[in-house]
């Protein structure tokens, strides 16, 4: 196929980005009214919530309340979680479950029909609501897909890569898709869902998978939109460290270390019981710093499952297991090695508690959005439960606006640029650079010549990506794959370096952020940090950013 030179032009009711668990939730929470659901990935199995292991965490114990949660999910947000957001998101989260059995998603249930709760760090009670064990991601998702390819209201639209939001006075005025059938589109509309996802393919270490590039995020930034807290990562502490090639590692959920699993060092000693009075079930990020110290030192470290294999417990972990054979690893006989792993992003595009973010018309939900729940370090399975109950909140505020009618009203938004001459831009190489550069300097510990040097390495990259601009139009087919792979090195290089920025001008520790130059907690950072990038202009991307405390 050719691809055009002018962009064609579609008109859509509400549009959703994202296929995980906040998009489809959105989605199908909007139905009767017309939904485009846009995914790049093919089908609608992509995405990190089908990778989520743990589970959805809900105070629905005997001995358990939305009070309980609540306080136990500012304990891990170290100052910076909302205590009415945590307590209602706590309160609705219930509601949010009910619905989902409801509607017949198979969670795991004890012998007497109840169901049944596991335990992860940083959580006083067991409330991990869970599916198929440790594949709950896997079973919530296809439950969900299924829902939504039976509501004729929402239109799938896969494979298909938004570029970048057309947005004009501050308001959203449509976006601009790219798909191998049918090249660039210009849809219009004036409701736009974001809901997609994380950015964990910026580090080179990984729990998410390679899609999480930061798509959301980054046209959200271009849009001028208000982020915060993007300073904010979660290193899961205990990926399986099997592979050196920046491939997703899978993940040992912490369930495992709730229902006995042990970290050892590599003589065999407990080495958490001496870290933290909760030994193995510490809050993550100290637990992830704890196996830092130790693998940047070259010592190795491994999760010893067989507390959790002789007590019976093996069935409840199938994707663990399966992950640790398929290493060619023994759990029954061996500990596994585990390594630390870019898991889950606090920070994101600012939304309120409707999940309306500043520019009229867009909305976020999911891991995209930071809802000031998470503060610095979020508390473990409270990612799908905020997905869930904000994107029935966001659906909730879409209907109640009233449609703009003249979206669009501006035209179309010019042709994006486009690449014709790649061969000399070694895409992969690119963003290989950014990863093993971020995972090295702006990973678990943190100082500010490190965060520097990265933001040098960063400006520098992203000049030699905008040579690779051209403004020929590609002409055959055959270049798709590679101007999808510009376009989401363009999204990478910009969250990076917001990361960066970010974790620069925090100067103090707190949760997830961690610099050695500045190990302590300060009174005068017990704030959010909001960014807007000042400067739109593609051409002049060596912009300062605006940084403004909250
Ligand atoms: C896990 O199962 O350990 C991860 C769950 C989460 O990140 O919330």
């Amino acid at each position: 196929m050719q691809y055009r030179e002018n962009m064609a032009v579609q008109t859509d009711n509400i549009i959703v980005v994202g296929s995980g668990v906040a998009g489809l939730v959105c989605a199908l929470a909007l139905a009767p009214r017309r939904v485009t659901l846009i995914t790049k990935t093919n089908g609608l199995a992509g995405g990190s919530s089908v990778l989520a292991k743990g589970g959805i965490a809900v105070a629905v114990g005997a001995d358990d309340s939305p009070s309980n949660h609540a306080r136990d999910t500012l304990q891990a947000g170290a100052g910076l979680s909302d205590p009415e957001k945590a307590l209602e998101l706590a309160e609705d989260g219930i509601e949010s479950l009910r619905l989902l059995v409801e509607k017949g998603v198979p969670f795991d249930r004890a012998l007497d029909g109840t169901l049944e709760l596991a335990r992860e760090a940083a959580h006083t009670r067991p409330r991990v609501v869970h599916a198929g064990g440790d594949s709950t991601g896997e079973v919530l998702i296809s439950s969900l897909a299924r829902m939504v390819f039976a509501t004729p209201s929402i239109q799938v639209l896969d494979n298909t890569f938004v570029y970048d939001l057309a947005v004009n006075d501050g308001q959203v005025e449509g976006l601009i898709t790219l798909d191998p059938d049918n090249g660039w589109i210009f849809r219009q509309s004036s409701r736009v869902v974001l809901a997609t996802g994380g950015i964990g393919t910026i580090w080179w270490q990984t729990t998410n998978p390679i899609e999480s590039t930061g798509d959301g995020l980054a046209m959200a930034a271009r849009a001028g939109a208000k982020l915060a807290d993007l300073e904010f990562m979660q290193f899961h502490p205990t990926a399986l460290a099997v592979t050196g090639d920046g491939a997703r590692l899978p993940l040992l959920t912490e369930a495992l270390r709730g229902a006995g699993a042990v970290l050892l060092d590599q003589s065999g000693q407990r080495f958490m019981i001496a870290e933290h009075d909760d030994a193995d079930l510490a809050p993550r990020d100290v637990v992830a710093r704890a196996i830092q110290h130790r693998t940047s030192s070259g010592q190795a470290v491994y999760l010893d499952l067989r507390p959790v294999i002789d007590s019976g417990q093996a069935t409840l972990f199938p994707r663990a297991l399966e992950a640790a054979r398929k290493a060619g690893l023994d759990p029954a006989s061996q500990p596994l090695p585990v390594t630390p792993a870019a898991h889950y992003h606090m920070g994101g595009v600012q939304v309120d508690r409707n999940g309306r973010t500043s520019i009229n018309g867009l909305w976020a939900c999911g891991e995209v959005a930071t809802t000031g729940i998470h503060g610095a370090n979020r508390l473990a399975s409270n990612s799908l439960l905020e997905g869930l109950v904000y994107a029935q909140r966001v659906a909730k505020d879409v209907c109640s606006q009233s449609v703009r009618k003249r979206a669009g009203a501006h035209g179309k938004p010019d042709l994006p640029p486009i690449i014709s001459i790649l061969a000399s831009v070694d895409l992969n190489s690119m963003l290989d650079t950014v990863r093993q550069s971020m995972s090295e300097f702006v990973g678990i510990l943190r100082s500010a010549n490190g965060l520097e040097s990265v933001l040098s390495v960063l400006v520098d990259l992203d000049l030699q990506r905008q040579k690779a601009n051209s403004p020929l139009p590609p002409t055959d087919f055959a270049m798709h794959g590679a101007l999808l792979r510009y376009c989401e090195v363009r999204n990478v290089v910009l969250v990076a370096r917001l990361v960066t920025q970010a974790a620069l001008q925090r100067e103090e520790s707190r949760g997830a952020h961690f610099r050695d130059d500045f190990p302590n907690t300060r009174s005068t950072w017990e704030r959010h940090q909001e960014m807007t990038i000042n400067c739109l202009d593609e051409g002049d991307r060596a912009e300062v950013f605006r940084v403004a405390a909250s």
